[in-house]
């Protein structure tokens, strides 16, 4: 089992930098892959910038260059489900785009990409596993719908609009949803791990900045314990 790991910033990668013994480095469409070992498996990390297209430029290229058989994303996210604090998880359940809109002509819903499904499932193997690891480790996550679009969310009215539209959203981030489209295309599984750092909030932006790193660690600390599970 060879396994993508997808990590938008550089600010959310630092642990698996850390803990993996690189075995080489490849650079495609400016995006730089790290070939590692890690407990004996063979992992491709990839920092793949931000938002929907650099997020599918990565998956793709990790499925169809690097031939992983799966894909976890990890990293940050607005939390916006109530009672979810800076720095607990939310695994996705599955994901929708909140910045999509074809439904002129009333033929898809809001957030539906035309061939696809409104929603997009993860793995539920996978996430159990990943779910049954962060109760063992005394982390509280939340298995749940994430939205994500292209927009750094740091509004109270966008956050209260997305929760309307998408009914049970938890959080809202700027990725998951590309790498969940881009895996489902390929027909792999893939999970979505995403630590809080704001409420999306008018207060995101300052949070953000302070949270980003502890909420990137929180995520890949989760993801490295699960590994040799999965
Ligand atoms: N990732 C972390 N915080 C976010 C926010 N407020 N909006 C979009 N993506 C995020």
């Amino acid at each position: 089992m060879k396994i993508g790991i997808l990590v938008p910033m550089a600010e959310e990668i630092g642990l698996y930098q850390a803990e993996l013994s690189a075995v080489s480095t490849e650079t495609i469409a400016q995006i730089e892959f790290t070939i590692g070992l890690y407990q004996g498996a063979e992992l491709v990390l990839a920092q793949s910038g931000i938002g929907k297209v650099q997020a599918a430029i990565t998956a793709t290229m990790l499925f169809d260059h690097f031939d992983v058989d799966m894909i976890i994303n990890s990293g940050s996210a607005a939390g916006v489900a109530p009672n979810l604090a800076i720095g607990e998880l939310v695994l996705s359940d599955r994901l929708v785009y909140h910045d999509v809109d074809v439904t002129r002509g009333g033929n898809y819903e809001l957030g539906q990409i035309p061939g696809h499904g409104l929603y997009f499932k993860a793995d539920q193997n996978v996430l159990k596993i990943v779910s049954a690891t962060a109760e063992k480790l005394g982390l509280k996550t939340i298995n749940g719908l994430i939205a994500t679009g292209d927009q750094f969310v740091a509004d109270p009215n966008r956050v209260a609009a997305i929760k309307q539209e998408f009914s049970g959203v938890a959080a809202v981030e700027m990725e998951g949803a590309a790498v969940a489209q881009v895996a489902a295309s390929f027909g792999k599984p893939f999970l979505i791990i995403r630590a809080i750092s704001d409420n999306g909030d008018d207060s995101a932006t300052v949070n953000f900045d302070e949270f980003v790193v502890q909420a990137g660690k929180n995520a890949a600390h989760l993801l490295l314990t699960a590994l040799p599970a999965l």
